[in-house]
Order: structure tokens, then C-alpha cells, then sequence
């Protein structure tokens, strides 16, 4: 897919040179990922428990994205989530989920992406969400829009708890932390049209961005899970929320006119 076509009128000339690199990388990503879906014997270890997986997709798709970076861009930081940390504290950081929905990837489901950001002092400016399989690519710059290849998106207008349908998911550490969203779902599920779990955050954010979900929460995620989807979201019109103080980012991200209710479902009693 030829992710170079797309465009977002108005940008500045650095805004421009910064989105391109970012669809060149996803693309690559992409294509990586393609080569290895539903391959048989797909080389893959497990990290914090056996649900959390990675394969040799992941690592070599965050390899193409690293050595762009550097060979673009030295003086950037870069936080990925193979590889952890480099350059910290520079002004301009690079946040990079190389493969976002590695357990639906690594049983061959095809919602999976690659999720790239570019902060300015810590403040997501540009997002790429890439899933190579569904031929999907949203992306967003700050103050300019989210977009689904070429056409601008916006969050939804639904307003009825009752026909909203919204997605959510469950943290890795769901045995040891009994603060693990299961409470949360069994609650809103009587009060919603239905509940999804597509098992990629980057994707479920972009998903609210472009109305498909009408909100989506989640506990106990990454930076690198959120960084590129919140911009989306958030360039198209959603609200976002911090749920928890102290567990990693925790969000809920709503159109505005379901944000109360569905806040106030969440509150803990
Ligand atoms: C995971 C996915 C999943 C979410 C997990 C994430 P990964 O990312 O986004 O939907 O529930 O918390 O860690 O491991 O596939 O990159
Ligand atoms: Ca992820
Ligand atoms: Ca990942």
C-alpha cells in the first residue's frame, strides 16, 4: 500500500518532511509484518506471562524503524517497546509500537498495526496508526485533523448509552492485580448495545477517532500503545480521560456526548 498519497492540507514544511518519514516507516513495518502473518512456525517467545507475546515481526519491524530514525534523525529521542529508551531528554522523542495486537498477530487475526508518534516536549504533534492487513492507515497532526487514508474522520455523534457500542481490554498483569477491569466490563456490558475486544490499542483508539467505537477504555497501558491513537482521537474530536492515578496510562476515551455517563460508570464505588 502506498501510504505516500496521502496528504493533510495545510501543513507546515517540517509537519510535511516529519509525516512522510513516518508513513515510509509504517509502511515498511507493514510490509514486514505481511511477510510473516500466518507463516507457519512463526519464530515467537513469551515476556511478562504467556500472554504477553512477542514474535520476530515485532523485533524486526522496530530494527527497520530504529535504523531510520538514526540515520534521519541522531539527535532525536526514541522510546520503543523492544528496545526501551535512547537520547532522554531531548526535545523531539519518537514513540514506536512496532507491532500493536501481537497476540492477535501471532494467531493470525488480522487486527495488528504499527503505531509511530513524534512528542515535542512530551506532547504527542503526529501519530501513524498503520494495520497492514485491513489496508488501514489513520494518522494525525496536531491542530490539523485525524485522518483514514485521505479522508478526514471525526468521532461519533451517538449520544444513547444503550446503542453505543465500545471497546475495551484486559491488563497482562490481570492475575496478580485484582484492580484488572473485569468488574468494569460485567458493569457497562448491561448498559451498552455491546462491548468489543479487538486486542490492539492503537487500533481501538483510532476505531473512536473514526466513530466505528463510540468509546474505549482501558487500564495499565504503555506509552508506546497510546501515543499515535490518543493524537487520533483526540484530532477527531474525542474526549480523553485519565482513569487511574496509579496504574501506567489508564483511559477512557469517549465521544463527548457519552463521556459523562460512561465516566460515571466507571468511577470505583
Ligand atoms: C497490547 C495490545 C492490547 C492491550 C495490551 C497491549 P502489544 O499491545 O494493545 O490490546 O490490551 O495492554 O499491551 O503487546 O500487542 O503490543
Ligand atoms: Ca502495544
Ligand atoms: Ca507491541
Amino acid at each position: 500500500m502506498d501510504l505516500s498519497r496521502y496528504i493533510i492540507p495545510g501543513l507546515s514544511e517540517i509537519e510535511f518532511s516529519f509525516l512522510k518519514d513516518a508513513f515510509h516507516m509504517a509502511e515498511k513495518a507493514g510490509d514486514i509484518q505481511m511477510k510473516y502473518f500466518r507463516r507457519n512456525n512463526l519464530e515467537q517467545s513469551t515476556k511478562l506471562n504467556d500472554s504477553d507475546v512477542v514474535t520476530i515481526a515485532d523485533k524486526q519491524s522496530e530494527d527497520f524503524i530504529l535504523d531510520y530514525i538514526h540515520n534521519h534523525y541522531p539527535e532525536h529521542g526514541i522510546i520503543s517497546e523492544e528496545s526501551g529508551n535512547e537520547n532522554e531528554g531531548r526535545d523531539w522523542r519518537w514513540v514506536i509500537d512496532p507491532l500493536d495486537g501481537t497476540t492477535n498477530f501471532s494467531s493470525g487475526l488480522p487486527a495488528f498495526c504499527v503505531s509511530i508518534a513524534l512528542e515535542l516536549n512530551g506532547e504527542a504533534i503526529l501519530g501513524v496508526v498503520y494495520a497492514p492487513y485491513l489496508k488501514e492507515c489513520f494518522y494525525a497532526v496536531q491542530g490539523k485533523g485525524a485522518w483514514l487514508n485521505g479522508k478526514q474522520i471525526h468521532c461519533s455523534e451517538k449520544s444513547e448509552l444503550s446503542k453505543a457500542v465500545l471497546a475495551t481490554g484486559v491488563p497482562y498483569d490481570r492475575k496478580e492485580n485484582p484492580d484488572n477491569n473485569m468488574q468494569e466490563i460485567v458493569k457497562l456490558a448491561m448498559y451498552v448495545r455491546g462491548i468489543r475486544r479487538m486486542g490492539s490499542a492503537a487500533i481501538d483508539l483510532s476505531y473512536t477517532g473514526a466513530g466505528f467505537f463510540d468509546a474505549y477504555w482501558e487500564l495499565n497501558l504503555n506509552r508506546w500503545d497510546v501515543a499515535a491513537g490518543q493524537l487520533i482521537a483526540k484530532e477527531a474530536g474525542a474526549i480523553i480521560e485519565s482513569i487511574r492515578s496509579n496504574r501506567n496510562h489508564s483511559i477512557l476515551v469517549s465521544n463527548p456526548y457519552l463521556y459523562p455517563s460512561i465516566r460515571e460508570l466507571l468511577r470505583k464505588e
